[in-house]
């Protein structure tokens, strides 16, 4: 814990007054400049935190890169795609303020001289705009260069703050690993060199406002989370579905990949947590992770002879003016890497006994679309059972709806009004945009703004990462062993493949139409 978060009840990203805290000044080194997330999502979250005057005017960013790049290319480049990815339409005199201190450096990164070269630009450019010494580096490329490029900044001395202090701190995308020995060997290399509070683990997921809201609505109000435990809830749904495919230039990346390592050891097992987890002690960073740690460390793992049984994978074929994923640029035409993933996992603690969670995610579903569906159990006895206007009852559900349509609805029964006993199913309904005027910043937003500040509460720590991958890698295991016949295919635009029903120990249960 920082000195900072000991004296302050509020998670570092608020000051003591409770009120959002600004970034401080930093260079921002962003390696992988000219990759597709730079340009889609870092280049214009930066410029919107600079435009909302979250990002101090002074934070430099250093693009690094193999390319033969100038400033002014860099520039050029960067102002194109926050111009075309923004989610707002920049204010052209902002954006070229922001952009007169961007910076290009060239670096190859097995080359140790380049790094000594960095290190003299950043020295020199915290002189320029006294920066205070802070540095992040942020690593937005292939994640096999994560080691070398940790080594290099160790070897250069750049996992310690500048000469005046300030910080440094570095910022891994995922895929963190691709199994839990190779987790676990990343993590080693990382810690090498930067301290387990220097390294920011990114999960977009966690910088979304409604997944941020599953904390809110569980510990701010007294209604819900004294019913989420096995005495009263039945099952847990999580789905996140997507209409998109390989788009042309994922494929090559995905045949490493898959649904499982792709979404469920991340950003749905992340879900899962902030749902499950008990309560934190208080809302500061360790102890929000804690929680979810213990959590994740409490999932049962699911083993190769499982994948029978407890999960279910599927392939996208062809359909109208679509390809079939083995026919995408980059996968083999024999492919049996799954786009589409289900699993069931069962929580082996008090709270949770027996209560199945079922996972399910895919590209080229029916509809883009993420929600979280608890399941309550029937009220027994029944007082309405013998009634003919009563019988056709769903049981009472909370949905979170994290995309689209933000917000949380509850399902239940309601009597019509008329002289006969009937009951008919109703919901109540909160939705973001109608309950809050603002528009939701980008997860990315979010998440740089507190990697700035230094703010870790929304990144995944090493032993939560670890855990992750103790849950899925026994499926990943059974289906490259072939356990399980092999992947199920399914048309675009359907729901996944039939046989994911499979995984439900009870016949009568299905997934969610959603
Ligand atoms: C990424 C995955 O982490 O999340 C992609 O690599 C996926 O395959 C994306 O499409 C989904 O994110 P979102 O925010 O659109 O649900």
């Amino acid at each position: 814990m920082s000195a900072d978060e000991k004296q302050s009840p509020f998670p570092a990203w608020m000051d003591t007054a409770g009120q959002p805290k600004t970034a401080p000044p930093c260079a921002f080194v962003l390696f992988g400049c000219t990759s597709d997330l730079a340009a889609r999502k870092l280049a214009p979250a930066l410029y919107n935190l600079y435009a909302d005057g979250l990002a101090d005017p002074r934070t430099v960013v250093l693009g690094v890169g193999r390319r033969d790049w100038s400033d002014d290319v860099f520039r050029d480049t960067m102002q194109n795609a926050i111009v075309s990815y923004s989610r707002c339409r920049p204010d052209q005199a902002k954006l070229t303020q922001m952009l007169a201190q961007w910076r290009y450096q060239r670096v190859d990164l097995d080359e140790a001289a380049d790094y000594r070269t960095l290190a003299e630009r950043l020295n020199a450019l915290d002189e320029e705009f006294q920066l205070g010494g802070a540095r992040l580096f942020y690593l937005a490329l292939s994640p096999e260069f994560f080691p070398t490029i940790a080594d290099q900044l160790g070897a250069t001395g750049l996992h310690r703050p500048g000469r005046e202090g300030g910080f440094s701190r570095i910022v891994v995308e995922k895929p963190f690993g691709s199994d839990l020995a190779s987790a676990r060997r990343l993590n080693e290399r990382l810690r090498t060199h930067f301290e387990e509070r220097q390294i920011f683990r990114i999960d977009h997921y966690l910088g979304k406002e409604t997944v941020q809201n599953i904390i809110a609505f569980r510990f701010a109000n007294a209604l819900f989370d004294p019913h989420l435990n096995y005495q009263w809830v039945d099952n847990v749904q999580i789905t996140t579905a997507e209409t998109l495919g390989m788009e042309g230039r994922r494929g090559a990346y995905y045949e490493q990949a898959g649904a499982l390592r792709d979404m469920i050891q991340n950003h749905m097992l992340q879900l899962l947590a902030l749902l499950a987890m008990d309560r934190p002690d208080c809302l500061r960073c360790e102890s929000v992770r804690d929680a979810k740690a213990r959590l994740l460390k409490s999932i049962k793992p699911l083993a190769p002879e499982d994948v029978r049984r407890r999960a279910v994978r599927g392939q996208y074929r062809a359909g109208e003016n679509i390809k079939a994923y083995r026919d995408e640029e980059g996968v083999a035409a024999d492919s049996n890497i799954e786009t589409y993933a289900a699993v069931r996992l069962e929580i082996d603690n008090l709270r949770w006994r027996g209560v199945p969670f079922y996972l399910r995610t895919g590209k080229r579903l029916a509809a883009k679309t993420s929600q979280v569906v608890v399941t309550f159990q029937r009220e027994r006895p029944d007082l309405f059972e013998s009634f003919p206007g009563c019988d056709v009852r769903q049981p009472n559900r909370l949905i979170l709806r994290l995309a689209p349509n933000e917000g949380l609805s509850l399902a239940f029964d309601a009597k019509p009004p008329g002289p006969n006993l009937l009951l008919r199913p109703v919901r109540m309904d909160f939705a973001y945009e109608t309950s809050f005027a603002s528009a939701s910043p980008e997860a990315y937003e979010h998440l740089l703004l507190d990697a700035m500040i230094g703010d870790a509460t929304l990144f995944i720590r090493g032993d939560e990462a670890e855990a992750a991958w103790a849950v899925v890698d026994g499926v990943r295991r059974g289906w490259d062993e072939g356990l399980d016949d092999g992947p199920r295919f399914y048309d675009p635009g359907s729901w996944g493949p039939a046989e994911a029903d499979r995984i439900f120990e009870d016949p009568h249960k299905h997934w969610h139409r959603l």
